[in-house]
């Protein structure tokens, strides 16, 4: 969970460094999964910045995050050969059946559901991959019933 003193503690590590930003919202979100809003204005007062400096780096760069992940973590696919397989429209249905967005979590906090940009299954696409396990040729029905099984 997070900790305010220990993220403090990490960004004083960091401060020194030129170019800090990224490194200490980089070591936050290994530490603690997450970028917690309460270290916006901790790391614009150590590095001299506007908290709208920070935050408009955290959100530029969707690798952070800025609530913890859901318990699993859903990886699709939306580079070419994948679209060509109708992972779009699969993609829609797969959101609208969680109720989330890209870079969403559901709002019981079991699945967040992320883009990525090729995974080298080109050849059975669409493709996923689900906690870093590939899926291919996947379709909606066979999704759910993944994630759900291993929520279970
Ligand atoms: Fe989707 Fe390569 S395009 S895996």
């Amino acid at each position: 969970p997070w900790n305010a003193p220990r993220a403090a503690g990490i960004i004083a590590e960091h401060t020194q460094r030129e170019g800090a930003t990224l490194p200490i919202l980089h070591a936050l979100q290994e530490t603690f999964g997450y970028v917690d809003a309460e270290a916006v204005p901790l790391i614009a007062d150590a590095l001299n910045l506007s908290r709208a400096e920070v935050h408009g780096c955290i959100t530029f760069y969707h690798d952070f995050r800025s609530a913890p992940a859901g318990r699993r973590t859903v990886k699709l696919c939306r580079a070419e050969a994948c679209q060509a397989m109708g992972a779009d429209a699969l993609h829609d249905e797969i959101l609208s059946r969680l109720g989330v967005d890209w870079h969403g979590t559901t709002r019981d906090g079991a699945v967040t559901v992320e883009p990525v940009f090729c995974l080298g299954l080109c050849a059975c696409g669409p493709a996923a991959l689900i906690d870093g396990q590939p899926l291919a040729r996947l379709d909606a029905d066979t999704l759910q019933a993944v994630v759900t099984e291993r929520l279970s």
